[in-house]
């Protein structure tokens, strides 16, 4: 079977190798990004995800908000290990910190009360899939990237230096860059303990 999108889903790896030089301009790489989350279905189609696009050294200060807020929590003795992986995300070109908006979120349960349980799920939901068509974008242009959760220790810096609203959230953090190594091979659990199919 050849098909054009499962190819995509092939390259998308988790690269922690990153490097600065990138195989698109920065204006296209922004546009690549843009389109992966306008493209992205959201509940209602309420478009409640967010994204923060730093590139070069403004990534590098959102690595570093994360490294001094780690300093504090990780014992001395476990913090270099800890500074290594940091300074691997900072090495790459850029991060892209995904955002849901909090705004809309409680809109919809105002609007639709009987589904009001349901929203903050499904915003969960439009997180991931906005964050996983960022990743196979831009695995498929030769970018490589990782998923990362270290939020809610930087928040507060963040929204301070970017003057971002309120009403984000910040769910998850992507370091991207150039595919500096290479993956180990893919292991998948068996089949008969994921599908059940019925024809
Ligand atoms: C919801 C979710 C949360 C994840 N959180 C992290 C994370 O915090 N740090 C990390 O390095 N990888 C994280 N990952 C990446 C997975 O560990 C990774 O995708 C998985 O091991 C398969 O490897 P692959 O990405 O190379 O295919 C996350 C992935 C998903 C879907």
């Amino acid at each position: 079977m050849s098909n054009s999108y499962i190819d995509a889903l092939k390259k998308r790896r988790s690269q922690y190798a990153l490097g600065k030089d990138l195989p698109l301009s920065q204006p296209d790489v922004t546009a690549l990004i843009r389109e992966a989350i306008r493209l992205s279905p959201s509940a209602f189609n309420s478009q409640s995800s967010r994204a923060v696009i730093l590139f070069g050294s403004q990534g590098g200060k959102f690595w570093h908000f994360v490294k001094e807020a780690l300093r504090k929590i990780v014992p001395d003795t476990a913090f270099a290990a800890t500074e290594t992986k940091i300074d691997g995300f900072a090495a790459g070109a850029g991060t892209i910190l995904f955002y849901e908006d909090q705004d809309v979120i409680a809109g919809l349960q105002k609007q639709f009360a009987a589904y009001a349980d349901n929203f903050p799920i499904w915003s969960e939901q439009s997180s991931g899939m906005a964050q996983f068509s960022v990743w196979t974008a831009l695995a498929d242009a030769g970018i490589g990237a990782s998923l990362q959760h270290y939020n809610p220790l930087p928040d507060a810096a963040a929204a301070a230096e970017w003057n971002l609203p309120a009403s984000w959230k910040l769910r998850a953090q992507m370091p991207f860059g150039a595919n500096k190594g290479g993956f180990g091979d893919r292991t998948f659990i068996d089949d008969e303990q994921r599908f059940r199919i019925f024809s």
